[in-house]
């Protein structure tokens, strides 16, 4: 059986990581992508970058609709290696820290938690306030990993698209995926 990731992109700033976890997850045969995406991401998406929708829908293997709690992920019977919130705005952290489960997204998360199962979220804003380091606190203590895509400078990226993609493939080893040809310190 494949190994099943849920990709949620949120309406944090940073699309481009959501677009980013996709792309490197594509060219794995054993790994299946169920992709959910909220309306502020796709504002973002819009006003952030170039993507065009359906490129993006044709990098996941499935695509669910935000609204469809009855989506397959949305049941801790359909099993899944996991799920990676990319960005993860303040808004759907929020919700999971107190199991809202208000929309597909926020469901699946929650799903992924009380399953015990592995639950990253590359959480963006800043400065922080009380509420938002509560709400992480909260999630890490239920299991779930805290991963702001803080950029790594000891990699000497050179572009954008270098910093994402580490902070990506950082994130995703979290779920047990290595992307190769990604340099780790000391190799
Ligand atoms: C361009 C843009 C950038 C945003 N950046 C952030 C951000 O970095 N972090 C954040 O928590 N919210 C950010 N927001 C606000 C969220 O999109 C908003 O709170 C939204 O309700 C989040 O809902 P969602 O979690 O369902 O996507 C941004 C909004 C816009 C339009």
């Amino acid at each position: 059986m494949k190994k099943r990731i849920i990709v949620g992109i949120s309406g944090a700033s940073g699309f481009q990581y959501g677009y980013k976890v996709l792309e490197l997850l594509k060219p794995f045969d054993d790994i299946e992508t169920h992709l959910v995406i909220t309306k502020g991401a796709e504002l973002t998406r819009t006003l952030e970058t170039d993507y065009e929708r359906e490129t993006l829908y044709h990098l996941a293997d499935e695509v669910h609709s935000l609204h469809n709690v009855g989506a397959s992920i949305a049941s801790g019977s359909f099993k899944t290696a996991g799920m990676i919130i990319a960005p993860c705005s303040m808004r759907t952290l929020a919700s999971i820290a107190n199991g809202f489960s208000d929309n597909l997204l926020t469901r699946a998360a929650d799903v992924v938690l009380k399953e015990r199962r592995k639950l990253v979220l590359m959480v963006r804003e800043a400065p922080l306030n009380l509420a938002h380091i509560d709400n992480m606190r909260k999630v890490t203590e239920m299991g779930g990993i805290i991963f702001p895509p803080i950029p790594a400078f000891y990699q000497k990226p050179t572009n954008l698209d270098e910093m994402v993609t580490h902070s990506v493939a950082h994130a995703l080893s979290l779920l047990d995926i290595e992307i190769p040809n990604i340099p780790h310190w000391g190799e």
